[in-house]
């Protein structure tokens, strides 16, 4: 009887022994550096806590914003009654034609030529996965990807789970905290012929440093040099400057410039799409025949995947970018957004160099763009940041000014100011 006892795996409860566990040597893995920031602040009590750790737009009150044009959208779906069938596995093919508009231009030759393969996706990152695995398994030149130092933290783990080898080329100067230029054009000169390079489109996540148009000229000359494969990752279009073309500027100085490349985009920000998943991924190819062949391609590395995207994301963002008011009146909510963000900057470097003397260099605070702001803040001041201050950011100093509002400014700037003097 004591033998038959100590052999079971079932408790007579249910539960199963530890000891007899099938996964016994799981380990347990690191919490995600940014979605921990969150839970982090979840936990936190205090009336002053603020978090800025997600990436995600929050308005003036410092609450989730829906857009007006997304809430009409909404309603003109309802009012149509849509079924709920399945999407073809490349989704709603208007969205997708309507994405690749938005950032190639209406005018780009290849949009033009019918030659651009595109697939919907499950937002930016899945346009990321699918077009890794789509490199890896027929890119035929290279299974390298060089990424800007530092980028999204995600993107590692993106690629290397794609298939593909990363590597990194030098992106952000500690000491300027600005770009890196001559850094990231050596490293691209010194990249194996054909690697695959990704680039940040706009808004680059997370230093808010971006190549200036000349810049970009430079870079696109160099992948040319080097025949780099570019991968563009667009998360932020229109979050940058506040106008959707002049954010697209890298990406059509690009094909105009004769590149083939590939793209990554999402609505997750822009139009504030984040739990919708709605995103695309394209690739520019000779003609229709290949384009054809690429989008056959693009399913088969889909349907295993997850089969087919949802639904309600894209048909939003395609009523939105088919409609000439709505998409108007969505111009006009990013131009706010952006504008709301650039005022944030204005406020935080005002109150850290005037009203608090603050020690060193916040100009970066006004040049950087897009949602993000590295502030050279050293993990050490982030630390105390949160423990005595109750206020979140990623450990590496990054904060996303769209946390910042009117009600919790003032409050942010006199607490890191006395992090940096060390007096918090
Ligand atoms: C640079 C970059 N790329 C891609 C994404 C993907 O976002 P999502 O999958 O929510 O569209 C993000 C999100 O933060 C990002 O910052």
């Amino acid at each position: 009887m004591l033998y038959v006892a100590r052999t079971r795996t079932l408790a007579p409860s249910g539960r199963v022994f530890r000891a007899a566990s099938t996964w016994l040597n799981v380990p347990a893995g690191p919490p995600d550096p940014i979605l921990g920031v969150t839970e982090a602040f979840k936990a936190n009590k205090d009336p002053r806590k603020i978090n800025l750790g997600v990436g995600a737009y929050r308005d003036g009150d410092g609450k989730p914003y829906v857009l007006y044009s997304v809430r009409k959208a909404e309603d003109i779906l309802r009012a149509s009654n849509p079924d709920k069938e399945y999407l073809p596995i490349s989704g709603l093919p208007e969205f997708t034609k309507n994405a690749t508009k938005l950032a190639y231009g209406v005018d780009s030759v290849p949009l033009k030529a019918n030659s651009i393969a595109s697939t919907q996706t499950l937002s930016g990152t899945g346009a990321l996965r699918i077009g890794g695995a789509f490199l890896a398994r027929f890119y035929p030149h290279s299974k390298v990807i060089y990424l800007p130092v530092p980028s999204w933290g995600n993107h590692t783990p993106i690629f290397r789970d794609s298939g593909l080898e990363v590597r990194g080329y030098r992106y952000f100067d500690k000491k300027t905290v600005g770009l890196d230029f001559e850094g990231l054009k050596e490293d691209l000169k010194n990249a194996p012929e054909r690697s695959v390079v990704l680039l940040h489109a706009c808004a680059h996540n997370p230093t808010g440093v971006d190549p200036t148009p000349a810049q970009w000229k430079e870079i696109s000359d160099v992948v040319k040099e080097r025949k780099l494969f570019p991968f563009f990752d667009m998360a932020y279009q229109g979050f940058a400057s506040g106008s959707t073309d002049r954010d697209a500027h890298a990406v059509r100085l690009f094909v105009s410039e004769g590149h083939q490349i590939a793209l990554a985009q999402s609505f997750a920000k822009n139009m504030g799409l984040y739990g919708e998943r709605a995103g695309a991924f394209s690739l520019t190819t000779a003609d229709p025949e290949e384009k054809a062949r690429v989008e056959s391609q693009l399913k088969i590395v889909i349907r295993p995947m997850y089969s087919n995207p949802p639904l309600h994301g894209s048909r939003i963002a395609n009523t939105i970018l088919g409609s000439p008011e709505l998409y108007g009146e969505w111009e006009g909510e990013v131009r706010g957004m952006a504008e709301r963000i650039i005022s944030m900057r204005e406020r935080l470097y005002d109150a850290l160099t005037g009203t608090h003397k603050t020690p060193g260099e916040w100009g970066h605070i006004k040049s950087q763009i897009g949602m993000f702001s590295f502030t050279g803040l050293t993990p050490p001041q982030t630390e105390a940041l949160a423990k005595r201050a109750h206020i979140y950011m990623t450990a590496d100093g990054r904060i996303s000014m769209a946390g910042l509002n009117g009600n919790n400014i003032d409050y942010f700037a006199e607490s890191v100011s006395a992090a940096v003097k060390g007096t918090l």
